[in-house]
């Protein structure tokens, strides 16, 4: 049981769930065309038993089925991403029809369920044949993709509910071509710098593209992670206002301020592409509302190695299966936080906040008492900020079914439904059926 129901929250509140097209579709359907997540795949070490999105829930045929439960659980939106080298297998020129096809059919199926589509353009499913052109480090990136919105967008766009061009310009950037975590998997200060400017001129570019097509109700997607100083020291406050700084200062800092932090240019500066300082008009492309997808926090200490000179440390607090510490007050931190310096009176959402349970599977039914505990923990977090004038207006779950969980393979289980990843059998688990009461409590 939840203790947080829809009617602890002000009647227009949004609750969705949010799923990515690599995550669940089954790229090996429909024609696809390759994305560097399948190389990477492919490459010993990268991803957990070398797991790959070829088949992966094979949503791509049972879309029906899904959408259905997203329905019966009473959310009022699905996030869903389109892949984009499903819409143009080469990732320019021509695209392809069945993707395009298989995009309307999902969008009418969620209008048919009274599901608000909430559509993101680029969850990670680069198309390899832009990767062999030097990816998200070549700036004609945000042109080719600024074409892709415009294709899929001119065929769908007419019943978004809402749009955001691109999930988590950190995870594309840093931990894409820093850290090597995700593909292409470099680690490579001056890729990264590229990287993390070209998200943002795609971000910006696809947003006026998608105005000239006459929509509305354009968002950006911000992953953000709290940094908490390992200890009192004026070293480690440093170290973690540098950590706060390339992780979240940089996009929104981009985004609404136009202009990137300096402690996060002291490293990245020299690698910026040349004429970096004008593509802020672009950048700054006003939107209509801040997305936050929010999981958990890092403790950082300073370091003595090269440039950022901080390291991870390890937390006190509660982990989930992916080892995160549980910690809703960075919710409640970032949601204030982001409304006083950066993006004032605009409408802010979560639009991802979930957890990887162990969960268990007996006789049919699956328990994970741990994510309805993480959900509600999340949900107080935000009341709390809405009780201080912050205006939120949606909460998405992360996510509908268990999924690819990219370089983690299909281990790690977010779902509010199990997978059978064998059978593909869906099994809604107890944090479904207790959400399902939740929502449909409207008793305010
Ligand atoms: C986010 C991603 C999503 C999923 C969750 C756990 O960073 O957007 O695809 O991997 O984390």
């Amino acid at each position: 049981m939840f203790r947080n129901s829809r009617a602890d929250f002000p009647k227009e509140f949004l609750f969705g769930t949010a799923t990515s097209a690599y995550q669940i579709e089954g790229h090996g359907f429909g024609g696809a065309g390759p994305t560097h997540w399948d190389s990477f795949a492919a490459t010993p070490g990268n991803v957990v038993r070398a797991e790959h999105g070829q088949r992966a829930c094979d949503h791509y045929h049972r879309y029906a089925e899904d959408l259905d439960l997203a329905a019966a659980a009473g959310f009022d939106c699905y996030r869903f991403s389109t892949s984009w080298a499903r819409v143009m297998p080469e990732g320019r020129g021509a695209p392809n029809p069945e993707g395009l096809d298989f995009y309307d059919r999902l969008t009418d199926a969620m209008l048919e369920r009274g599901l608000k589509p909430c559509v993101t353009l680029y969850h990670w499913e680069l198309p390899q044949a832009l990767a062999d052109l030097g990816g998200w480090r070549n700036g004609e990136i945000a042109k080719w993709f600024g074409d892709y919105t415009e294709v899929i967008m001119s065929r769908i766009g007419d019943r978004m509910y809402s749009a955001a061009p691109i999930n988590e310009p950190w995870c594309v950037g840093w931990l894409s071509h820093f850290l090597g975590h995700h593909a292409p998997g470099l680690r490579d200060i001056r890729a990264t710098a590229r990287a993390m400017h070209h998200v943002m001129l795609a971000h910006g570019t696809a947003i006026q593209v998608m105005r000239a097509l006459g929509m509305g109700n354009l968002g950006g997607v911000f992953n953000l992670e709290w940094a908490t100083p390992a200890d009192d020291s004026a070293a480690a406050q440093q170290a973690a206002a540098r950590y706060d700084a390339i992780y979240n200062g940089f996009f929104l800092g981009g985004a609404f301020h136009g202009r990137y932090p300096d402690l996060a240019l002291e490293g990245l500066e020299p690698h910026l592409p040349q004429g970096w300082q004008d593509d802020f008009a672009t950048i700054t492309a006003p939107v209509d509302w801040c997305g936050i997808n929010y999981y958990t926090r890092k403790r950082i200490a300073p370091d003595t190695g090269p440039w950022p000179h901080y390291a991870e440390v390890d937390g006190p607090l509660p982990k989930t299966q992916m080892g995160w510490e549980i910690y809703p007050q960075g919710l409640y931190d970032f949601l204030t936080r982001t409304a006083r310096e950066y993006t004032g009176d605009l409408p802010l959402l979560v639009t991802e906040n979930g957890m990887a349970n162990a969960d268990v599977v007996t006789d049919g039914t699956v328990q994970d008492a741990a994510r309805v505990a993480f959900v509600d923990d999340h949900l107080d977090a935000l009341r709390r900020a809405i009780a201080k004038g912050v205006p939120v207006q949606g909460y998405f779950l992360w996510s509908l079914l268990d999924n690819y969980e990219w370089a983690l393979g299909y281990e790690k289980r977010f779902g509010l439904v199990h997978v059978d990843f064998d059978t593909l059998k869906r099994t809604p688990k107890a944090s479904y059926h207790a959400l399902q009461s939740a929502l449909s409590d409207a008793s305010n």
